[in-house]
Order: structure tokens, then sequence, then C-alpha cells
């Protein structure tokens, strides 16, 4: 495991946050992050930073990442994980501020920015570039469906003509979305 997400699943853990990352898709996010070129990678909700130092991990060099957490806790928290660290920009904001850094070779679509679906984030997201978002249910039917009903969101990315998608295993009970904008 990267040294500073080891040290930000410390700090998450001593302040009691559980909503970070797992370890499969904090793989996905490096491997995601690793295409980005001298791009900008953005992440909305960046909670105790666990899924930005795993998108530091397979940052490029050339490349910057920036990550927006409203909770002015946690965003300081994470500042100070990457306080000498040029590549990223922490801001203790909305995710909406996400728009004056971009646009983005990756965003991983975390906090604040997933319900929107696709409309909400399209603006944000370079051409060939690709969205992210973890934390749905393996669904075995079509249209997916989560606790017996259509997943709408999930839909909405799989049928998004704007985007190739596709949905990928991240543990034995979750996927991740990944969605590439044409
Ligand atoms: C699932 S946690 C983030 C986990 C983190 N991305 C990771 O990979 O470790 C979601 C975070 O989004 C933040 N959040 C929720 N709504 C938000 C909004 N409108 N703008 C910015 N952050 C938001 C929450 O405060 C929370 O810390």
């Amino acid at each position: 495991m990267p040294p500073l997400v080891a040290a930000a699943r410390a700090g998450a853990r001593a302040s009691g946050f559980g909503f970070s990352c797992t370890d499969g898709v904090g793989r996905l996010l490096a491997a995601l992050a690793a295409t980005a070129g001298d791009g900008a990678v953005g992440e909305a909700g960046g909670g105790h930073g666990v899924g930005t130092a795993w998108l530091r991990s397979g940052l490029p060099a050339g490349a910057r990442l920036v990550t927006v957490e409203r909770d002015p806790a946690r965003a300081a928290a994470t500042a100070a994980l990457f306080a000498d660290d040029p590549a990223v920009r922490v801001l203790a904001e909305d995710w909406q501020a996400l728009a004056g850094y971009g646009p983005y070779r990756v965003l991983f679509c975390d906090g604040g920015a997933k319900q929107g679906g696709p409309d909400a984030v399209t603006e944000l997201v370079a051409p060939g570039g690709v969205v992210v978002l973890d934390d749905f249910t393996p669904s075995p039917d079509w249209p997916p469906t989560y606790q017996g009903r259509p997943d709408g969101l999930r839909l909405a990315w799989l049928t998004d003509p704007r985007y190739v998608t596709v949905e990928v295993g991240t543990a034995t009970n979750a996927t991740a979305i990944v969605a590439t904008r044409r």
C-alpha cells in the first residue's frame, strides 16, 4: 500500500471516519490517474484523503490533482497530508468548485457530485476523459437493480450516449462505474 494511503487511512480511523474508498477502488483510481498525461485529475468529496492518496500514487509527472471536500476538518486533514506536494490542491468547498480547475482527464465522482448523474459533471470532463464512481452493488439483472428496484443512477451512466461505460468489480460485493467521454 502506498505510504500516503496508509497515512490517510490512519487519520480517517483516528477521527472515526468510515467512508473512505476500499483498496480495490483505490487501485482502480491509481490505474486511471496514470492515464492523465499532463492534464488534471479531480475528486469530488475527498473525505479523509484516502482516495486522494490513491489517485496521487498513480499521477504522472506533470499532471495535477484537485480534490474538494466540504467538511472543513476533513479537508484540513487532507491538506496537511499533501502540504509539501505542489501537484495536489485541496479545496475546502462544495464539489462544484472543481469547475474552476478543469477540464479533467480523470474525475472521481464521489461526495456531492455522484447523485447528479452524467448531466451534473460532463462539462468538467475533457473529451476522452474518464469518470469513475464507486460503491455499487453487483446486479445480475438488466436493467440493473438495487434493493429490488431499477438503479436509475447506474442505468444513467451505462446508457448515456456521451460515454463508453463499463461496470467493473472492485470486491466480491462491490462494483464501480468507469465511463470514458467520447
Ligand atoms: C464517501 S466519502 C469520500 C471518500 C473519499 N472519496 C475516499 O475515496 O476516501 C464522501 C465525502 O463527500 C463529502 N461531500 C458530501 N457532499 C459534498 C459536497 N456537496 N461537496 C463536497 N464534498 C461533499 C462528504 O463530506 C464526505 O466526506
